[in-house]
């Protein structure tokens, strides 16, 4: 009897089975990706500012995070500078720069620059920097090198396995409390030996229970 399909059409429909189910894998892939990945974080995505400051022209020039982030270590919240922060210096310097003529109008309607947010965690997540401060871990460990950005963007995705791959190993990422603020920090020994060190000094727990975040 003829052979209805050529013996290669076995290895054929084989071959297009196997493409179709790679094919749904990557697809899927791509989705969770998506969905859960840096683009729907909006990493790295810079934002609409009612003025251009610039960390990487204000970082350089030595002005300390907490001069302006003045809640930083003391409270859930960070803090952003009123405009009369900014006035401090500018009611000096570039006293009439056009890129400051937002700031200047702020302060003469006496009206806050409402500065657009770039990092956030759902309303259902806790979190609170005065520990993280206290406790040796940098701003650079969450929001990157903010010393070389222009206008900021969010540096990491803050879902939940970026909290918690850090809250599962501390030793990793902590530093001396007097480095937290510093932007390019090395360790001056190896991590594997300085983590677990300042981890016993500090007292770092590894915070893992849904509570921690989730109250
Ligand atoms: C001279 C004032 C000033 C200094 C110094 C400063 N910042 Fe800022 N920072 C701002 C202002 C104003 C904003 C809001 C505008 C923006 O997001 O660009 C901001 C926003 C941020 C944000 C984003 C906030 C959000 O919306 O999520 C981060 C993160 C940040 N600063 C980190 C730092 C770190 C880390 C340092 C120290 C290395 C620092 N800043 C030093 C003024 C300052
Ligand atoms: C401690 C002093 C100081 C404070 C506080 C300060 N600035 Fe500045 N700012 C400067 C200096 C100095 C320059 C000139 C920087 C340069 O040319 O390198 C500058 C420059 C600028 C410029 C011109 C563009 C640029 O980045 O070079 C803008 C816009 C600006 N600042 C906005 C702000 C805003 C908004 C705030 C408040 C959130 C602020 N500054 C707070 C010192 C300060
Ligand atoms: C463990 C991670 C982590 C560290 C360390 C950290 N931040 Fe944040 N930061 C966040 C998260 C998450 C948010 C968003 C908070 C929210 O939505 O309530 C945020 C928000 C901010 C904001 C916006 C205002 C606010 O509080 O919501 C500023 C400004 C800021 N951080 C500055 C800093 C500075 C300066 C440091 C270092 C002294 C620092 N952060 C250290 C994770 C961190
Ligand atoms: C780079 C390390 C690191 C990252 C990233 C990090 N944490 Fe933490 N977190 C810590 C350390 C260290 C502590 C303090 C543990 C202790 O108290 O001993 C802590 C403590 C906490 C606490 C306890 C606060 C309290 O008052 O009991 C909360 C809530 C928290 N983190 C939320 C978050 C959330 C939400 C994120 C992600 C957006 C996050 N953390 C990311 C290191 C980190
Ligand atoms: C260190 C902080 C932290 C801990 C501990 C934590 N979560 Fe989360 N969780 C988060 C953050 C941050 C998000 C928000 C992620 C986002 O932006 O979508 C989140 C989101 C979630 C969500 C929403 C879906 C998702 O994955 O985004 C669920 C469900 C959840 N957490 C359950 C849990 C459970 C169950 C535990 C305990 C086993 C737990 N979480 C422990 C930080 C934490």
């Amino acid at each position: 009897m003829a052979q209805v399909f050529h013996r290669a059409a076995n290895t054929v429909a084989r071959a297009s089975i196997a493409g179709l189910i790679l094919l749904l894998v990557l697809a899927s892939g791509l989705l969770w990706v998506f969905f859960r990945g840096a683009y729907t974080q909006s990493v790295e995505v810079i934002k609409d500012q009612p003025a251009q400051f610039s960390h990487k022209h204000h970082v350089n020039l030595g002005i300390d995070c907490r001069y302006c982030h003045t809640t930083v270590e003391t409270s859930a919240f960070a803090g952003l500078p009123p405009t009369e922060t900014c006035m401090s210096c500018h009611s000096q310097i570039w006293t009439h720069a056009d890129m400051l003529e937002p700031v200047r109008a702020s302060l003469a309607e006496n009206r806050p620059l409402q500065w657009t947010r770039v990092n956030w965690v759902p309303d259902y997540v806790y979190f609170n920097h005065s520990i993280h401060i206290n406790k040796g871990i940098g701003c650079e460990s969450c929001h990157g090198r903010v010393d070389r950005m222009p206008l900021v963007w969010r540096a990491k995705t803050l879902l939940m396995e970026f909290c918690l791959e850090c809250h599962r190993n501390p030793e990793k990422h902590i530093r001396p409390r007097e480095e937290v603020f510093t932007m390019g920090y090395q360790p001056k020994q190896s991590q594997s030996t300085l983590g677990p060190k300042l981890v016993a000094e500090y007292q770092v727990r590894k915070l893992t229970d849904c509570y921690t975040c989730h109250r």
